[in-house]
């Protein structure tokens, strides 16, 4: 049986949303879903998500705006971008940026040459008491320091290698 795009979408986005929690904080990992799956974000997906949320279309519409990379896609496997705007910035933003770049031995904008990573900026992330904050595609990590970022690309580089073990094991 075919199942109608429309149909399919509501029953993602209903799924998204039992698992991401039912509250405001859930939009954004609900907008990436989302976009990953079916590579765009149309306006019929802003209204379901606005309904299961309670959160207003025309407030999803300036966030998916906001967020234009919503709609670019990733560019490294794990796309990780740090906050940039004021508050985070006076809790430690530069040092991290500095400490990504070193871990990662890419700048802003750039991309690992083993396409794992790629580097980005974000405009705030909504958890401004707890910068500074960052993205890895849809995981939030709050109060980040250089030592937190070591730990971090460490636990996602160990996820990358068991995964690749466990494809060369299936075939
Ligand atoms: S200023 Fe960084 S999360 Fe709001």
């Amino acid at each position: 049986m075919i199942v109608p795009v429309q149909e399919r979408l509501k029953t993602d986005i209903e799924h998204w949303v039992d698992h991401f929690g039912r509250e405001r904080s859930s939009l954004l990992p609900v907008l990436q879903e989302v976009q990953k799956k079916y590579s765009r974000i149309s306006a019929y997906a802003m209204q379901v998500i606005a309904d299961r949320l309670d959160i207003h279309p025309v407030e999803i519409h300036g966030v998916v705006s906001f967020y234009h990379f919503l709609k670019e896609g990733h560019k490294g496997r794990f796309e990780i971008r740090l906050c940039k705007t004021i508050s985070c910035d006076m809790m430690g933003r530069d040092q991290v940026a500095r400490q990504l770049e070193n871990e990662l031995g890419i700048h802003f904008g750039e991309s690992t040459p083993d396409g794992r990573f790629s580097l980005a900026w974000a405009n705030c992330l909504g958890m401004c008491d707890q910068g500074p904050a960052l993205l890895v595609n849809e995981y939030v990590f709050t109060k980040v320091t250089p030592d937190k970022v070591h730990d971090i690309i460490a636990d996602f580089r160990k996820m990358m290698d068991v995964n690749l073990f466990q494809q060369v094991e299936e075939h």
